[in-house]
């Protein structure tokens, strides 16, 4: 509990240091990842980020092709909207719902396809 309370808290801080830059202009998937997602998945979203030694369940390698090729586009962006809970996953992938806006949470499922080399339904 005490490890979910810190993972909050660390998401309320990047809110509220890069929130007032959302408005003014929209970030790039990249800089959404490796922003939002990367302490978790690693920076070139293989899953190794600085937090995985202290989480039970491992963050998922979004640069896996097998697995990544046979999730649905509906399904990550339905993951990375309302979080783990949402698919039936980990509470400890976090919902970015509130974060990211449609536009930019459809544009990071693309980005998601760019990181595994793969394609709904496809390897
Ligand atoms: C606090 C750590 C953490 C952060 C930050 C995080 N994730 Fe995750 N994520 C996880 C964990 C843990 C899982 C694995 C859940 C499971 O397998 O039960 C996961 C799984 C996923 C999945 C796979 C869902 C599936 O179908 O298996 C996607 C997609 C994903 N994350 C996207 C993102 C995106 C995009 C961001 C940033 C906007 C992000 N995550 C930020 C921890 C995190």
């Amino acid at each position: 509990m005490k490890f979910l309370k810190n993972v909050l808290l660390l998401a309320a801080g990047l809110c509220l240091m890069f929130g007032s830059a959302k408005g003014a202009m929209a970030a790039s998937a990249k800089d959404n990842y490796r922003t939002y997602c990367a302490q978790c998945h690693g920076m070139q979203g293989n899953g190794q980020g600085i937090n995985v030694r202290d989480m039970d369940v491992q963050p998922r390698n979004h640069t896996d092709a097998v697995y990544m090729g046979s999730r649905s586009d509906h399904d990550l962006l339905t993951a990375d909207k309302k979080g783990g809970l949402a698919i039936n996953k980990s509470v400890l992938m976090p919902p970015w719902g509130d974060t990211l806006n449609d536009q930019e949470l459809h544009a990071m499922v693309q980005y998601l396809r760019k990181l595994c080399h793969c394609q709904e339904g496809k390897q």
